[in-house]
């Protein structure tokens, strides 16, 4: 029988300062190293038959980092936005982004509207990138968008979240050996199955992801019942 495939999976990509200092790189370059990653894994994941594939760009805490990393991750997004998704648009993917992004330059911010606003109506993949998301800054958000609404149900609530039109992640992975979520996801991951890597994102090919697959395809999903 054909393995088990998530239908929507999160990556926290965690490790592309770690990749760089091996190098003796600046961070900068593992940044992009990580960026050349998503490329590949993005299509190694919706040739596996992945539908959602929610990728932890920046965090709300990230934002604390040297404006001089921060500025490169703009440029990072700018090129991604303005060069590769617009292509991915083409081919029958969404691409979406989730968190605050009036952090980011005019220029980037457009671009991120135009790649967003040319999603098919049906698309067979979609692409979501957090960015300056933090999973508790948005519940607090949703949770102002519901005051005065009267007594809501879960699914009222989840409406509510940025991640209205996307089903909460089957999978969440995490790269770069830390044991955390990191305030990604938080209300979304409530029976999502996590998998923990060592291994540093840019480094973490398609092979590394078939790994988790199939790590996937072995666990049995109870959702609280027996
Ligand atoms: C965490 O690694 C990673 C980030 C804060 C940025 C993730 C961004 C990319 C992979 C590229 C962005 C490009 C696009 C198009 C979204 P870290 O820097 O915290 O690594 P460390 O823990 O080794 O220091």
């Amino acid at each position: 029988m054909a393995d088990k495939v998530p239908a929507s999976v999160g990556i926290i990509m965690d490790g592309n300062g770690r990749w760089a200092k091996r190098r003796l790189l600046p961070r900068s370059a593992g940044h992009e190293a990580g960026m050349k990653r998503i490329l590949g894994l993005v299509e190694h994941a919706r040739a596996r038959g992945v539908k959602y594939l929610t990728l932890y760009a920046l965090s709300t805490e990230n934002l604390s980092r040297p404006r001089e990393e921060l500025e490169g991750l703009y440029s990072l997004f700018r090129k991604y936005f303005a060069q590769y998704a617009p292509r991915l648009s083409g081919s029958g993917a969404a691409v979406k982004v989730i968190g605050d992004i009036s952090v980011l330059p005019r220029d980037v911010r457009q671009s991120i509207a135009d790649v967003c606003s040319q999603a098919p109506v049906q698309a067979e993949f979609t692409l979501v990138f957090a960015i300056n998301y933090g999973s508790r800054a948005e519940i607090v958000r949703a949770a102002n968008l519901a005051a005065g609404r009267g007594s809501l149900t879960e699914r009222d609530f989840a409406q509510l979240l940025y991640t209205a039109d996307v089903p909460d992640p089957d999978l969440i992975i995490r790269t770069g050996g830390e044991l955390r979520l990191s305030n990604f996801l938080l209300w979304q991951s409530a029976y999502a199955e996590l998998y923990f890597s060592k291994v540093l994102f840019p480094d973490f090919d398609d092979r590394r992801l078939d790994e988790a697959l199939k790590e996937y395809s072995r666990r049995n999903r109870r959702f609280g019942r027996v």
